[in-house]
């Protein structure tokens, strides 16, 4: 609990450019719970290094990211929104972790199998022990409650094991966090195989919608979206191209998907495509905006940087503390 509010974590990679999906699906939604939690989101660059990247590359994806948090809506004075490598708390508590993890836990994570088939020539240590991080960054903040998509949910629950595990044997230090499941943001597909996820990582870039793409870009690849040869605009699972339409343009105009049934009831799917690619540029074009007034201005982020890295770094740090007393460690004489 921070001021009488639950806690919130949940760290982003700034690897790869936010979607459409990204934003519908979360960002959009992290905007209001600050009211009810103390929100922490972290730019996770720790975890970036794991697989290769070019570093200036890397530097500017962070800020880009962090810059787009705030366009996006997130007031950095209510949600603490820093650099995971300006905090060393992080790394030391990983450390501490990795004593209390098993090699067998971290054998059995999906995601390190994954990447280890991807990168077969750099299987690093770090991309083993990567989940352990990933506790540290939860633990460290007595976080309450986390949202992750489902591919995380079996690094929360490695997070859960290792509190759990050094509660057992120290007392209660770390809150054992629980997953966040809010009110589900929309599940948007691939535009051009609604069976998959609308994903940054996607080799084809004309199946997802980047957040920073121009509205003819946006409008060319919507007219491509794979649709089906049924003709009519109905919001049923035999069509999932439409019904991923209509999902974006519900989240886009807060309209329900039988109101976009109506609204275009005897229509064709051109028009249809062409309506739903003029509602996303309406959402983006004002974070885009306001991303790019942003990004003029240095000095303030620059600002929101240096105040959320000491205010993570606070409450960090306390976590810490009484870690490496717990553990045994000499106090610092001062
Ligand atoms: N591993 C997460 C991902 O790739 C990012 C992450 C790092 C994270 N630390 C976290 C998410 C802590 C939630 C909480 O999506």
């Amino acid at each position: 609990m921070i001021d009488g509010k639950k806690v919130l974590f949940s760290g982003m990679q700034s690897t790869g450019n936010l979607t459409l999906g990204n934003y519908l699906g979360a960002l959009k939604n992290w905007v209001s719970l600050s009211d009810e939690y103390e929100c922490f989101y972290s730019v996770v660059d720790l975890h970036s290094i794991t697989v290769r990247q070019d570093p200036a590359e890397l530097r500017k994806r962070a800020r880009a990211l962090l810059t787009l948090y705030i366009a996006a809506g997130l007031d950095p004075e209510k949600n603490c929104i820093y650099y995971q490598s300006h905090v060393s708390a992080h790394a030391e508590l990983s450390w501490i972790l990795n004593c209390f993890t098993y090699m067998g836990e971290l054998n059995r994570m999906t995601q390190f199998k994954d990447k280890a088939a991807k990168h077969a020539d750099n299987i690093n240590a770090g991309l083993f022990t990567y989940p352990v991080l990933m506790a540290a960054d939860i633990l460290l903040y007595q976080a309450d409650v986390v949202p992750v998509g489902k591919d995380q949910l079996q690094h929360l629950e490695i997070t859960r094991d290792i509190a759990q595990r050094f509660n057992g044997i120290y007392g209660d230090v770390f809150t054992v966090p629980e997953p966040y499941i809010g009110k589900a943001g929309a599940k948007i597909m691939s535009l051009q195989d609604p069976s998959k996820k609308m994903s940054k990582s996607d080799e084809n870039t004309n199946a997802s919608i980047y957040l920073m793409d121009d509205p003819d870009t946006i409008i060319r690849k919507f007219k491509r979206a794979v649709t089906d040869s049924e003709g009519q605009i109905v919001y049923r699972e035999e069509q999932p191209g439409i019904r991923n339409l209509i999902d974006i343009y519900s989240a886009c105009t807060g309209k329900t998907p039988e109101q976009v049934e109506a609204e275009f009831a005897g229509k064709g799917y051109g028009e249809f495509k062409m309506a739903v690619g003029e509602a996303v540029v309406d959402v983006l074009k004002p974070l885009q905006d306001r991303f790019h007034d942003l990004s003029q201005n240095k000095d303030y982020i620059d600002s929101v940087i240096k105040n959320n890295a000491e205010k993570a770094s606070y409450y960090a740090n306390k976590t810490l503390r009484k870690v490496q007393k717990k553990v045994g460690f000499p106090e610092k004489v001062r």
